[in-house]
């Protein structure tokens, strides 16, 4: 039967039997899922292992700030953060078609991983050679990107489907036969820390895929605030424990009319999308206090410029995907 402590047993097994006395390096994201793919491995293989962020400028905002401290306190690896941001923007500018861009992100992940490779290589050249990939891929990310038995390709998860063709990484998939709850059983077992265990999941293309339209650094920082107040709100009120996540989206290609002080806009809006959830594979939309909506939408559309417009995203999974993109 099933339990933390024999996932953790077999898979520490079977990675230090796969990985040897070689190297490898682990791509963190601040997420649940790649910090216990990154813990599973550190316990088996310690300082073989490397874990790189790569900071795309698609983070929200103190994320980078977070994983940096949080992460390395909890658990002492050795880190290397690699700011890719120019790069990121320069590879979507012009893109607004959204498999495009998840592809886009998924490559120049690998790009910028492939660098860290060679960089860790030079730092330390008689070692052994830096061989794997470690990567937080979940059950129902290798379903949804067509991985799984028969079913279509819904989106390229960017560590699924978004990889290029000419990976020279091995790949280490630790927790690829697990749902999200049981990764935080896992992540738990593994003395992690609940601020990282409970995190709400957040999607490895970033604010990328939450930009509908072109990506560029004006609109991330636009929606960075707009992300920011909406997540202050609902901490505020006590909610993070009772939705999923919610995504805050701009649609950048659309514009309406407002009127602020004592003149007429023509701005963005922006959408909120709080989900309830089990697993991702399906959602509701969260009934949230309205009093904690008129707050949020309160707050953005006054300290946002260009926003004039908040609206509620109010549809299940299926038929509505939980992101926009
Ligand atoms: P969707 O939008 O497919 O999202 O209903 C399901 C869950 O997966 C997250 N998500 C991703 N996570 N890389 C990730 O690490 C991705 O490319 C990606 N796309 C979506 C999403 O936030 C939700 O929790």
């Amino acid at each position: 039967s099933w339990t933390t402590g024999s996932v953790i047993e077999e898979q520490v097994a079977a990675i230090r039997e796969q990985v040897g006395n070689r190297r490898a390096i682990c791509g963190l994201s601040g997420g649940v899922d790649s910090a216990v793919a990154a813990a599973l491995v550190q316990k088996a293989i310690g300082s073989q292992l490397t874990c790189v962020y790569v900071d795309h400028g698609l983070m929200r905002k103190g994320e980078t700030e977070q994983v940096e401290k949080d992460f390395v306190a909890a658990t002492g690896v050795q880190l290397k953060v690699v700011d890719a941001e120019e790069r990121f923007l320069k590879a979507l500018a012009g893109v607004s078609d959204p498999e495009a861009k998840r592809k886009i992100i998924g490559r120049e992940f690998i790009r910028v991983f492939e660098q860290a490779q060679a960089e860790i290589v030079a730092e330390a050249p008689g070692d052994q050679p830096v061989e794997f990939l470690v990567q937080g891929t979940l059950y129902p990310d290798v379903v949804e990107s067509g991985g799984g038995t028969g079913t279509a390709n819904i989106k390229s998860h960017h560590n699924v489907g978004g990889l290029p063709e000419d990976l020279e990484f091995k790949l280490i998939e630790p927790l690829r036969k697990l749902f999200k709850d049981e990764v935080r059983m896992v992540g738990q077992e593994l003395g992690l820390p609940e601020e990282i265990v409970q995190r709400q999941p957040f999607p490895g293309p970033g604010l990328g895929i939450r930009i509908v339209g072109e990506v560029t650094k004006e609109r991330l920082d636009l929606l960075r605030e707009a992300d920011a107040i909406a997540r202050e709100e609902l901490t505020a009120a006590g909610l993070d424990r009772d939705i999923w996540q919610c995504p805050v989206v701009l649609l950048a290609d659309v514009r309406s009319v407002g009127v602020q002080g004592d003149g007429r806009t023509y701005g963005h809006p922006i959408v909120l999308r709080p989900v309830s959830s089990e697993d991702a594979m399906t959602a509701d939309w969260s009934r949230l206090p309205y009093d904690v909506l008129a707050r949020i939408s309160t707050r953005i559309t006054n300290e946002v410029a260009d926003v004039n417009r908040v609206v509620l995203d109010v549809t299940s999974k299926p038929p509505g995907t939980i992101e926009w993109e």
